[in-house]
């Protein structure tokens, strides 16, 4: 099979390794042959590619960039459109096409994917923001980044007695706020996912100058204070329409010098949070990115995007797909059962907590699922493997009676269990879910859909605890 790699939108580092990792496999394993792209979807148009093969992979995973170049082409303007990229890639014999991209590219190869191409996607951004991965590569870099320049923010402005505003990317999230503004110990952290007044920014910045410290305020380029109705964008739209961001630090800098009285300084540390060597972290992930991508590509999974790696359970929920075990359920019975799979108990349960458990449907299902556990332990034990950890019931009773709309505090003590504990076990419920959304059994994926946003309500969907 003859590929075609592309790496489209913002470059982000990690990409090298995913080419790397993916043309090794590929020849070395799978009997792949690759191609580069030159641009992105631009050289899928123009059907300009260059030769990929092991030597041309040669230690280019710590390198920074990309060697295929990209840009924000969109795929469906100017030349291209399904038809005619189909007919480029029979020309040019590619047999598929595998898009390292973030949002807009892999929202453009799905639609190209719907109207019959062959791909495969892999999820990148140092935004850190697609649905599909808990971490994408490139985002441990930008954090990295971002924290060292914001220690050398925090020393220029100690030596001055300033407040320092830092201006980090990050799209519509504030990931990479959040995580270097928490490494850097700032005193602000101001990310879109939350509104804030220009008077609570100038009161954390004054009750830091109070304590004889130089403020520092991290600012994500997406963050509209409240008195904004939208984020900061002067630079019109990209080629899939999005606003481009950034500038919102220099907005900033002057209010809280007026507010407080505090000399400011705005710094945008913009391009330079996705050039360089990326960290080994990225460098991992992205390898493995790469290889499991020649893999799916060999399983010919296409319109398929590589997603976390998965848990030890993944045996088993396939086993309980396959076998449509979950079919008949409620959404709130399956967010039970799917609470079950993740939940990992750290103390024994009391005595007859499974009185708690729904009825019906649920226990049916949940009597199948672990005969099936039984079956797949039994077997990993006969061929000398460690046998898996059984299916853990202990919070699904909770878990059912969230998703029917119970009250936190009931299900908290359902649970006996703090708040905090129980977002994290309900968003490791929401992963599961979100997976099964993707089964070919339509009417598990309305039930999986559904029961996430049973869950994802109040608190779940508000607490920024991962
Ligand atoms: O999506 C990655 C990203 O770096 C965003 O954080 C930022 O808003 C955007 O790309 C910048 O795009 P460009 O490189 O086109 O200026």
């Amino acid at each position: 099979m003859r590929i075609g790699i592309l790496t489209s939108g913002g470059d982000c580092p990690g990409l090298n390794a995913v080419i790397r990792g993916a043309v090794l496999k590929g020849t070395e394993i799978n009997g792949q042959e690759f191609v580069g792209f030159k641009d992105g979807w631009r050289g899928v148009v123009n059907g300009d590619v260059i030769p990929l093969e092991r030597s041309d992979v040669r230690g280019i995973a710590k390198q920074g960039g990309t060697i295929l170049g990209t840009s924000r082409t969109n795929p469906f303007e100017g030349n291209g459109g399904p038809e005619r990229i189909q007919e480029t890639l029979d020309r040019l014999g590619i047999d598929a096409i595998m898009a390292i991209g973030g949002e807009g590219t892999l929202a453009a190869a799905k639609r190209l994917t719907d109207a019959g191409l062959r791909i495969v996607g892999v999820p990148k951004t140092v935004d850190n923001d697609l649905d599909a991965t808990d971490y994408t590569f490139g985002f441990d870099t930008a954090v990295e980044i971002a924290t060292e320049a914001m220690d050398r923010l925090r020393t220029t402005g100690d030596s001055h007695s300033r407040c320092m505003v830092a201006e980090v990317m990050g799209r519509h999230v504030g990931w990479i706020a959040l995580h270097s503004g928490m490494a850097a110990g700032a005193h602000a952290i101001l990310i879109p996912e939350q509104k804030t007044s220009m008077a609570q920014v100038a009161e954390w910045v004054q009750s830091a100058a109070d304590r004889g410290r130089a403020p520092l305020v991290v600012v994500a380029e997406g963050f509209t204070p409240d008195h904004a109705d939208d984020p900061h964008s002067e630079r019109g739209l990209d080629a899939f329409g999005r606003p481009r961001l950034g500038g919102i630090g220099e907005r900033l800098a002057p209010m809280i010098e007026d507010l407080t009285g505090i000399e400011t300084r705005a710094t945008t540390l913009g391009h330079i949070q996705r050039g360089g060597v990326p960290t080994a972290y990225d460098r991992v992930l992205a390898t493995r990115l790469g290889m499991a991508a020649s893999d799916i590509v060999q399983d010919g999974s296409w319109g398929h995007t590589l997603k976390r790696i998965y848990g030890e359970r993944d045996l088993l929920v396939a086993e309980c797909m396959r076998r449509q075990v979950w079919h008949d359920l409620d959404p709130a019975a399956l967010a039970a059962i799917a609470c079950a799979l993740v939940y990992e108990p750290r103390r024994e349960e009391p005595e007859g907590y499974e009185r708690n458990l729904p009825r019906g449907a649920f226990r049916i299902a949940l009597e199948k699922t672990q005969e099936l556990w039984a079956q797949i332990d039994d077997i990993q034990v006969d061929h000398k493997l460690p046998g898996s950890t059984p299916v853990a019931t202990g919070l699904s009773g909770a878990m059912h009676r969230w998703a029917r709309g119970g009250s936190l505090d009931d299900v908290l003590t359902d649970a006996d269990m703090a708040a905090g504990d129980f977002v994290r076990w309900s968003k490791q419920t929401i992963d599961l879910l979100d997976q099964l959304q993707g089964t070919p059994d339509a009417r598990l994926a309305v039930t999986a859909r559904a029961a996430i946003d049973a869950v994802r309500r109040g608190i779940v969907a508000y607490s920024s605890v991962a």
